[in-house]
């Protein structure tokens, strides 16, 4: 019998399949999308996604519940929740800006202990097993060993759901000043990927949800790396912001947001040169 993680990695392959015939179909200049909120953009292949996924799932563990973005998951009679994502990254995919991806992660009794990152674009798949490791097609993977952050490169993200209430830009900007650079790919499961593989050294974002994460989380902790909540409180898959990072930044990443909440901001906003 395969093993959960083997059936994850099957179901994310097809569905990343899925996501790649639908880029083709719809080719660089279709950017149909459907509205969820005023800035919250749905498309016909989230929907087929998440379809196949829970489909699939179902049929392998029929007493598992799942938690899925579109909507289609239930609740089960079992210890297992498996949570889905059927295509993080929708505004990218949306507007053809290839990052995306598929990602699924299962929990049992409250415990990640499998996780999947599929990218259809690049043809990468992150996977992580709960005590075996974290692996990029097939590879081990680690977390980078950049011990501070003035020598880092770190990656954030913005919500598209009540964007006005997020004070993420206060923190971004103080970041950046301190660092190589923070990108904002928009897919945080990829973020949370590239954490675990040493490509990024940390990543941050306020009110995520628990299937942009839960995979990632696993993935960085069996790379050797750390999450909390941005103020070093453990973590909680359905908490206001997480910090994911190799671990060697951590502290001095809880330190310079500790800051940051309490108002102390070093980077003061510059003056706009009008003239
Ligand atoms: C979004 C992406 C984005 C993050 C948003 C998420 P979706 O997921 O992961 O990077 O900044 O907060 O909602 O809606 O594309 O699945
Ligand atoms: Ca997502
Ligand atoms: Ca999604």
């Amino acid at each position: 019998m395969p093993s959960f993680l083997e059936t994850a990695i099957e179901i994310g392959r097809e569905a990343s399949a899925l996501i790649a015939a639908a880029v083709k179909r719809r080719g660089e200049h279709d950017h149909s999308f459907e509205l969820k909120g005023e800035y919250d953009l749905v498309t016909d292949t989230d929907r087929a996604s998440e379809r196949l996924i829970v489909q699939r799932l179902q049929s392998h563990f029929p007493t598992h519940s799942i938690v899925a973005e579109e909507g289609g998951g239930h609740a089960g009679s079992s210890e297992y929740r498996w949570y889905v994502d059927p295509l993080d990254g929708t505004t990218n995919f949306a507007h053809g800006f290839p990052v995306f991806n598929v990602t699924l992660a299962l929990e049992r009794a409250g415990e990640l202990i499998a996780g999947v990152i599929y990218d259809p674009t690049r043809d990468e798949l992150f996977t992580a097993e709960k005590g075996a490791g974290a692996f990029l097609n097939s590879q081990p993977i680690c977390v980078s060993q950049t011990a501070r952050i003035q020598s880092s490169l770190l990656a954030t993200g913005f919500p598209s759901r009540k964007r006005h209430l997020n004070v993420n830009i206060h923190f971004y900007y103080q970041i950046a000043m301190l660092t190589h650079g923070v990108r904002r790919p928009g897919a945080a499961a990829l973020d949370l990927a590239y954490v675990a593989c040493g490509r990024l050294d940390g990543f941050w974002e306020f009110a995520l949800n628990p299937w942009d994460v839960a995979a990632g989380i696993l993935l960085i902790r069996e790379a050797g790396g750390t999450c909390t909540s941005m103020s070093g409180a453990p973590l909680a898959l359905d908490g206001p912001h997480l910090l994911a990072d190799n671990g060697a930044i951590h502290a001095e990443m809880l330190h310079v947001f500790s800051e940051i909440f309490a108002g102390r901001y070093a980077f003061p906003l510059p003056e706009i040169n009008r003239g």
